[in-house]
């Protein structure tokens, strides 16, 4: 039996490097096998969470698109989509919904530091600031999941309990209405799991750090340039794991590169030597497809045709699945 891949991206922002270390490049290198099926989307109903922009989510959701197609991916060895064009997410994250257990969303990470900060700001309200899409987020996701049965989820460290909770909320479905789902296992890339971002916080999009996969080369050198860094003296020796630098050269170089430039480091690289190398290794890899990222972008009706023919294949299956589950839970016809 085939393994099946699945990730998606929230359509928030411009595609960033921790986007591509986290889950389009090992979503990509996962198509190319023939032993997997790959189902791989945009967020675009998560993004309503965070972004009340119209104009802003529009913009994402197609840069995000053209950047998976731009970097490889083959839409003929992957079904590729919108979440927001499969009616069936929605309808069955009622159907989890109503089986998960309030407790288990209140333990969720992202919800939980929001309240944090509130309290912290000594806010009357703990709440404040947070909408039900923010609080039932890992519910949604797990629909996304469960849907295609998948086996295997391509993402940053960040998303595990997310994963975690997927396999819980199915669990307790299949518990009550037999076995439907599948339980899924995230894949955590440890050489490119969760990139830094330019001050050394996780690259990501809420701290406003990231450095874009596509800026002109003349931006991107820039960005590395402010990457920050200790006050370590030229000679010194220099610890390459979890560096920065190393850590986002090691998620777009080759085993050999990153031998090298570990040497590098351990042979006391200047800082500013050392973001000089990354400038030029990221640029090597990335102008070929920002080239091709830039075409896209002139041309939406290519990409809309690639993520309709998408859909399409994916209700093939979500139509007649989610039909399945109204049945199990007792929603069905009455003759
Ligand atoms: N939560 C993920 C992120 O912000 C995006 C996402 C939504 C996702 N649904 C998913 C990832 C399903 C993997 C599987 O990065």
């Amino acid at each position: 039996m085939k393994k099946v891949y699945l990730t998606g991206i929230t359509t928030t922002g411009t595609p960033h490097l921790g986007n591509y270390a986290g889950a389009i490049k090992p979503a990509i290198e996962a198509s190319k096998r023939a032993d997997t099926e790959n189902y791989y989307f945009l967020a675009d109903l998560h993004a309503l969470i965070k972004s009340q922009e119209p104009a802003s989510v529009a913009q994402s959701r197609i840069e995000i698109a053209a950047a998976w197609l731009a970097l490889g991916l083959d839409a003929d060895k992957a079904v590729f989509y919108r979440q927001s064009d499969i009616p069936e997410i929605p309808a069955l994250t009622w159907l989890l919904t109503c089986v998960t257990a309030k407790g288990l969303m209140n333990r969720a990470h992202a919800y939980k530091a929001v309240v944090q900060a509130n309290e912290q700001a000594e806010d009357q309200d703990p709440d404040r600031g947070i909408n039900m899409g923010l609080y039932s987020y890992p519910v949604l996701m797990a629909a996304d999941i469960l849907m295609f049965k998948a086996h295997v989820i391509p993402v940053g460290r960040d998303q595990i309990q997310h994963i975690e909770m997927a396999r819980d909320i199915a669990q307790r479905f299949n518990h009550h209405y037999g076995e439907h789902f599948v339980l899924p296992e995230a894949q955590v890339d440890d050489s490119a799991a969760v990139l830094a971002g330019l001050d050394g916080r996780k690259m990501s999009k809420s701290y406003n750090n990231t450095i874009p996969l596509f800026v002109p080369e003349k931006q991107l050198r820039k960005l590395i340039m402010r990457i920050k860094t200790n006050s370590q003296e030229p000679g010194e020796p220099k610890e390459p794991d979890g560096n920065t630098l190393f850590e986002i050269f090691r998620a777009f170089a080759t085993p050999e590169q990153t031998a090298e430039y570990r040497r590098e480091f351990e042979q006391g690289i200047a800082w500013g030597t050392a973001k000089q190398t990354l400038f030029e290794l990221l640029n090597s890899v990335l102008s070929e497809p920002r080239e091709r990222y830039l075409e896209l972008l002139e041309e939406p009706a290519k990409i809309e045709s690639i993520l309709q023919q998408g859909a399409e294949r994916a209700r093939e299956q979500s139509s007649v699945f989610l039909a399945q589950l109204y049945k199990s839970v007792g929603l069905s016809s009455f003759s």
